[in-house]
């Protein structure tokens, strides 16, 4: 019957339900179920997505952090521009800033070791991506997002910015060691 016809049994809800109809809809309810659940599992077994925090902060406050923790931490310089490589202790909290068009500075974290890495962005939008690893992360202006890390395999990697940003987002690249 075609459906731009009222239905000849108006009382069409009234009738019982087919055995294949009550079928199909458990399957899909049990399916939906199990996809809701796997959210949690996944969280927490998965290993795949990041338990982070994020922060409303500004470009002035951020900075001041950066500029204490190379101060305290940096180990030596590298690049031209000469930029920064900064070796925080274990644990700490660690900043890394995306802007128009580098990242500041170059992080050395060592491996097994965790730490609060933070982000941010002090123009607009950047991209967290991490070479060769799977890890992409947006980088917002006015928030400073915290990802608690672990780096497992030493060796270096790269800072690449994965969202565009303008003429020379191609050029926002940095590298990121990774020590035993
Ligand atoms: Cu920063 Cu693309």
């Amino acid at each position: 019957m075609s459906a731009i016809l009222p239905p000849a049994e108006r009382l069409w809800w009234k009738e019982p339900l087919e055995r294949t109809e009550l079928l199909w809809i458990v399957i899909a309810l049990v399916w939906c179920l199990i996809m809701f659940f796997m959210m949690p599992y996944w969280h927490v077994y998965g290993q795949q997505n990041l338990a982070n925090e994020a922060y409303r902060t500004t470009p002035e406050a951020y900075m001041k952090k950066v500029e204490e923790m190379v101060a305290k931490f940096k180990v030596r310089e590298e690049g031209s521009p000469p930029t920064p490589v900064v070796r925080p202790p274990a644990g700490a909290d660690v900043y890394l800033v995306a802007r128009l068009w580098n990242w500041y500075p170059i992080l050395e974290l060592e491996a097994g070791k965790s730490y609060r890495l933070h982000l941010m962005s002090l123009d607009w939008l950047h991209g967290f991506s991490l070479q060769p690893e799977n890890i992409n992360i947006q980088v917002h202006p006015g928030y400073d997002h915290v990802l608690t890390i672990t780096p497992t395999q030493p060796g270096k990697y790269a800072v690449v910015c994965n969202e565009f940003c303008g003429i020379n987002h191609h050029a926002m690249v940095s590298p990121l060691y990774v020590v035993k």
